[in-house]
């Protein structure tokens, strides 16, 4: 991230190596969207916000919009600034609208994992991922809504918002890897809880793989939207050598 990136950033149009890295994001994102929907729907039976004999099709709801949500249009909505070859205006309203849905999807998927406990007699908020999680959603809904009053309506003054681009874009980073993290989480509980009792599944079989090959996937997204967001500036270590 630019410090002056409000100035330089933002008002040129995406240059082609930005481009490029941000490209394997782009495809990371559709693997692990694919990768989820996979084993939400044909390995655990589908997705539903209302069942009364298989409550399980409320949880499965909660992988996938969690992916879908802060992570996948979460993680687009942060590269949209570089990957649009959209004038400034738009990108921003592009930046804005992908949170906005990321974060309604967010909403959503801890909502349908709450149905799911309350219907099925499991206490909340009991986990790691449960307090990690709360936080993370809380977090991002404060990102954007900071966002929102600086940056779009009523909007900062130029000089404040001079000021707050740089914290906006690193909080902004670091809520978004707190949601990779939770998502990792997420993943290593349910399929501890899958290879228990009742269900047994394999160690070594065909749905812990996709798992965890998903958990991964979604590793290296983070990966690529970190490093296809920040900017290696080599100048600011020069006093040290
Ligand atoms: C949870 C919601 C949000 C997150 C996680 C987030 C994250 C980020 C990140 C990581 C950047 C740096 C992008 C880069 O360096 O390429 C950024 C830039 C920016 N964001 Fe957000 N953002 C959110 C919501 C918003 C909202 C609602 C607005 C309102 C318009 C907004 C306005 C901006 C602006 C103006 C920039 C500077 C872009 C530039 O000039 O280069 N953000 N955001
Ligand atoms: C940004 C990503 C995520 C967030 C913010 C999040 C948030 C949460 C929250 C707040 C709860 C607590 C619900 C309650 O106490 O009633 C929860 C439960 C749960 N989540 Fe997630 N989650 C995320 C991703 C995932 C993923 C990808 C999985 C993978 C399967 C997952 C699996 C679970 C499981 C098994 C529970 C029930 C057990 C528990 O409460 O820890 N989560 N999640």
């Amino acid at each position: 991230m630019d410090m002056d990136m409000e100035v330089k950033g933002a008002s040129a149009p995406p240059s082609k190596k930005a481009d490029a890295r941000t490209l394997v994001a782009h495809l990371l994102a559709v693997a692990a969207t694919v990768l989820v929907l996979l084993w939400c729907v044909h390995f655990r039976g589908g997705l539903a916000l209302r069942s009364l004999d298989n409550k399980q099709l409320i949880f499965n709801v909660h992988p996938v919009l969690m992916l879908l949500g802060p992570i996948v249009l979460g993680g687009e909505a942060i590269l949209c600034y570089r990957s649009l070859p959209l004038a400034r205006d738009a990108r921003k309203k592009a930046h804005l609208a992908l949170h906005a849905a990321g974060l309604a999807a967010g909403a959503l998927g801890v909502y349908a994992v709450f149905k799911f406990h309350v219907e099925s007699g499991i206490p909340n908020l009991y986990s790691l991922h449960s307090w990690v999680g709360i936080a993370t959603i809380s977090l991002y809904a404060l990102q954007w809504t900071a966002g929102f009053l600086a940056f779009f309506f009523p909007g900062a003054s130029p000089a404040t918002r001079r000021r707050a681009v740089p914290w906006h874009a690193v909080c902004g980073l670091l809520v978004f890897v707190l949601a990779v993290g939770t998502a990792k989480l997420g993943f290593l509980e349910k399929l501890t809880f899958l290879q228990g009792p009742p269900l047994r599944l394999p160690k070594y079989g065909a749905e812990a793989m996709l798992v965890n090959f998903t958990a991964l996937v979604v590793l290296l997204l983070g990966v690529a939207v970190v490093l296809a967001t920040v900017t290696i500036d080599g100048t600011r270590y020069n006093t040290i050598m």
